[in-house]
């Protein structure tokens, strides 16, 4: 069940009209379900009731603090990859120690901050970084808890863009050399071998090319057995799909006994980075229409989000739901653009949608997800506002940005005052 339903026609966010959260909020405002989120979270515990496991929420597709404290307080762990993402974490009230850090480019205070703040481990992308993190646990006395991300070369089938599994792509490292990788990182000093990790790309609608990896990555762990290295976390990534369109992904639930399946026999526990599947269907984005225009070619709603709001359908041409917020019946095929002075800002392109008339309320559909998260000051744009719904209940948790915010770390030298 959705979280976003009808009443008479009206659009509702659990037991609240979305016309009264744009009334007292304002618009473009991202509207997220409690409910849902906590929905989505405990079909992966579900899924891996039985087996050793950890669910830890990939921060970077929605990180606002209100939703990690709402998954912090279901016990999930966090999978980030930068400082701020761990910043982010503490801040919310997350547990540390069911941190896993990822990420090609793990600068040196990152690292640092991550051994103080005592994470779970450190899913590492390359034999250079490995050396980095030894040195820096060194310097600090400590013993840095790490996994190798391996490249497990499985075809995910997704958009290119967030396939990340291929042999050519720059994420992990490869799985016919990471053995010879394991035994150095086993040998130094400053680390401990804890881990194998993989992540093969995102929006994934079939579990297959998810089970290939691993079994790859069971094959891997008995091949590491044989050389007396035993990792005792295996991290299968996120990238469980969800519905925008007619997509049928599985369940988080079916896809989890699947992966308990795969990994079946080996003394481990499985951790999963899911982001999009907890959060993508329990948001929307809440937009005014400003105007109607026409040419002799084609209609457009121009809107009052843009592509600085929600980047999705400018970058990779993906498909966002549109609904009007009220009852409205009458249809025409137009495109949806935002204010941004670009070609490319559209949420909707050559699409049949409701005509709702300019001041009247669209919600673009399954926008939880590399949202927000995504979203810039383009335009000089303030921020759209975040709300989060609790029944009858809702609170904004994030205020829209002001103009001060925009120019508030920006300077003018003295050389310029004249
Ligand atoms: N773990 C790692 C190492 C990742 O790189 C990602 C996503 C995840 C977990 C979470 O994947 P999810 O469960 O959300 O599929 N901006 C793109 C998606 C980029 C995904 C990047 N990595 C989009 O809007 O579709």
């Amino acid at each position: 069940m959705s979280a976003f339903t009808r009443k008479d026609g009206e659009l509702f966010a659990e037991n609240v009209p979305a016309a009264d959260i744009a009334r007292e909020v304002g618009t473009p405002c991202f509207v997220y379900s409690l409910a849902e989120l906590r929905a989505r979270f405990r079909d992966y515990d579900a899924g891996f009731e039985g087996a050793d496991h950890l669910v830890c929420y990939s921060v970077k597709a929605n990180s606002n603090i209100a939703v990690l404290r709402a998954l912090a307080n279901e016990g999930s762990g966090f999978d980030v990859v930068s400082g701020g993402e761990l910043k982010r974490v503490i801040a919310a009230g997350g547990d540390p120690s069911k941190v896993v850090f990822s990420g090609v480019g793990k600068q040196e205070w990152e690292i640092a901050d991550a051994l103080d703040a005592g994470i779970l481990m450190f899913n590492v992308e390359s034999p250079a970084e490995l050396e980095t993190i030894n040195r820096v646990a060194l310097e600090r006395g400590a013993r840095a808890p790490v996994a190798l991300r391996v490249n497990p070369d499985v075809d995910a089938k997704t958009h290119p863009y967030i396939s990340t599994g291929l042999k050519t792509s720059k994420f992990g490292i490869p799985i016919e050399r990471c053995l010879e990788d394991y035994a150095r990182a086993s040998e130094m000093k400053g680390l401990e071998v804890v881990g194998a990790d993989c992540h093969i790309g995102s929006q994934l609608t079939s579990s297959e090319p998810l089970v290939e990896a691993a079994g790859r990555m069971a094959a891997l762990l008995r091949r590491l057995d044989e050389r007396g290295i035993r990792p005792r976390y295996i991290d299968m990534g996120g990238g469980l799909g969800i519905v925008y369109d007619d997509e049928a992904p599985p369940t988080a639930d079916e896809y989890a006994a699947k992966l308990v399946g795969a990994l079946e026999g080996l003394d481990v526990t499985i951790l999963v980075e899911p982001g999009r599947s907890i959060v993508g269907n329990a948001g929307i984005l809440l937009t005014s229409v400003l105007y109607h225009k026409g040419n002799n070619e084609k209609n457009f709603i121009v809107v009052d989000a843009a592509m600085n709001d929600l980047p999705r359908p400018s970058l990779y041409s993906a498909f966002h739901r549109i609904e009007a917020a009220d009852d409205t019946r009458d249809t025409v095929v137009a495109d949806v653009v935002g204010p941004v002075c670009e070609t490319g800002d559209f949420l909707a392109k050559e699409r049949e949608v409701p005509a709702v008339a300019p001041g009247g309320l669209l919600a673009v559909m399954s926008a939880g997800a590399y949202a927000f998260a995504m979203a810039s000051n383009y335009n000089s744009r303030p921020r759209a506002a975040e709300v989060l719904v609790d029944g009858e209940n809702f609170y904004t948790i994030r205020r829209r940005e002001t103009l001060d915010d925009l120019i508030g770390p920006e300077s003018i030298p003295d050389v310029l005052e004249s």
